[in-house]
Formats: structure tokens, C-alpha cells, sequence
């Protein structure tokens, strides 16, 4: 297994993982144009932290997680591309009207990011194909040596509080520390620190 950044090439590859990895939830029902340009947004957001595992014999690609330091900027900047995602989010919402009230939601996420610490990354998505071979533990833990390499001190994610505990034992088993819990229209979030360094 290698773990390298994230190029423009891996793109369709990261959609797929995604996909698999996150049946049923906001991203992946807002269908593959959006899903893909929120991680081209990843990719061309300088403070952005984006990694992908790929396989050592035949390069397929096997994890990925992405994050940003300053989320705050990623968020304005996805947000400014929404007008050129207009007909991918109108086809979404005609297929799955239910995405409505999540897309109002994450509209108002932009401006509640202004309370994130300055010396934090937020790790936004981690997803891997074949869960249990250590893939997503090594990408976690590259993921937190690029943001420590950056000068940051800390890790926060958020993750589903409900039906969750492998992911949370996850978590906690590799240093992070419950910091709180978030609601998200009817989503109760976890949010976790893990300090750096
Ligand atoms: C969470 C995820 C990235 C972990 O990657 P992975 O390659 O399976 O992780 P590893 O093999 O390194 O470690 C697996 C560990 O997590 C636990 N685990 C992870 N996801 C689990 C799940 N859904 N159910 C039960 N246990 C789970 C395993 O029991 C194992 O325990 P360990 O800490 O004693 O080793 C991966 O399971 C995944 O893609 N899940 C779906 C997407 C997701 O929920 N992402 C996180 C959103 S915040």
C-alpha cells in the first residue's frame, strides 16, 4: 500500500470509494458532478490536506481522506462554485427532494465556521474500500503527520453519534478525544479532537 497526494487523475477513483463508502448519505445522494467537484475543491484549496492509499501492485485505488487547515476558506470557496453546480444540484433534488432541507443546511455551515481554531485541520472525509485492513488507520495517521508537519496542533472531525461505534472506536483508539456533540437538522454529530505533537 502507498499513501501519496491526491491528484486531479484520482478524481473519478474518489467518487467511486466515496460512494461505496457512504451509502445513503448527503454526498452521495447528491450524485457523482457534485460529489466530484467537492473534491476538485479539496484538491485546489492550497491549505487543503488530500491523500489517497493506493495499491503497491496493480495501483488501484483503495482509501482516501481529505481536509483542510482553515475550513473556513474551503467552505467559501466550494460555495462560490455553486452557481456552476446549479444544474448538478436542481437534478439531485428533482430525483431526491428530501435533500432540500441538507443543501439550506450546509448553505449556513460557511458562516458557522468562523469559530474554528486557527491551529486546527479539520479532517473532512476519510473512506476506504475493504474496511478492516488497516488502510483508513494509515491514512489517518498520515493525514495527522501532514497537518503536524504544517505547523498545526490539532485534528477535529465530526461523525454520527447514532448507529456509530466502530467508526467511533476508530477514532478513539488513535488519539482523539470526544469534544462535544453537534445537531445537524435531525443528525446528532460527535465532534472529536486529537491533539498534535
Ligand atoms: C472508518 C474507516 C475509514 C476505517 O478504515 P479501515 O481501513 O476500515 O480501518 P482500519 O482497518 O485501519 O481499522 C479498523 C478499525 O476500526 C473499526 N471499524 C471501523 N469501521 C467500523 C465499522 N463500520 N464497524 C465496526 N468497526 C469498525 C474496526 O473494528 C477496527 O478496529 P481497530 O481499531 O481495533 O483496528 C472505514 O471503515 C470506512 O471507510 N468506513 C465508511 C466511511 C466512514 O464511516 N468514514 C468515517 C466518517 S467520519
Amino acid at each position: 500500500m502507498t499513501i501519496r497526494e491526491m491528484e486531479t487523475r484520482d478524481l473519478d477513483a474518489v467518487v467511486e470509494v466515496h460512494r461505496r463508502a457512504f451509502p445513503g448519505f448527503f454526498l452521495t445522494r447528491m450524485g457523482r458532478p457534485f460529489l466530484r467537484a467537492y473534491y476538485q475543491a479539496a484538491l485546489d484549496y492550497a491549505p487543503g490536506i488530500a491523500l489517497v492509499s493506493e495499491d503497491g501492485s496493480d495501483r488501484t485505488l483503495r482509501g482516501f481522506v481529505v481536509g483542510f487547515r482553515e475550513p473556513q476558506g474551503f467552505y467559501a470557496l466550494f460555495s462560490a462554485r455553486r452557481r456552476r453546480l446549479l444544474p448538478a444540484i436542481l437534478v439531485a433534488v428533482l430525483r431526491d427532494p428530501g435533500l432540500a432541507g441538507g443543501i439550506l443546511r450546509n448553505m449556513r455551515r460557511v458562516s458557522d465556521q468562523a469559530a474554528h481554531p486557527v491551529d486546527a485541520a479539520e479532517l473532512a472525509s476519510i473512506g476506504v474500500d475493504g474496511q478492516g485492513r488497516g488502510v483508513g488507520g494509515e491514512l489517518l495517521e498520515a493525514f495527522c503527520r501532514r497537518a503536524a508537519d504544517a505547523g498545526l496542533r490539532q485534528v477535529v472531525l465530526t461523525t454520527d453519534a447514532e448507529g456509530n461505534d466502530g467508526v467511533r472506536a476508530f477514532y478513539e483508539r488513535r488519539g482523539f478525544v470526544l469534544d462535544g456533540v453537534e445537531v445537524r437538522g435531525e443528525r446528532r454529530l460527535c465532534r472529536y479532537v486529537r491533539a498534535l505533537g
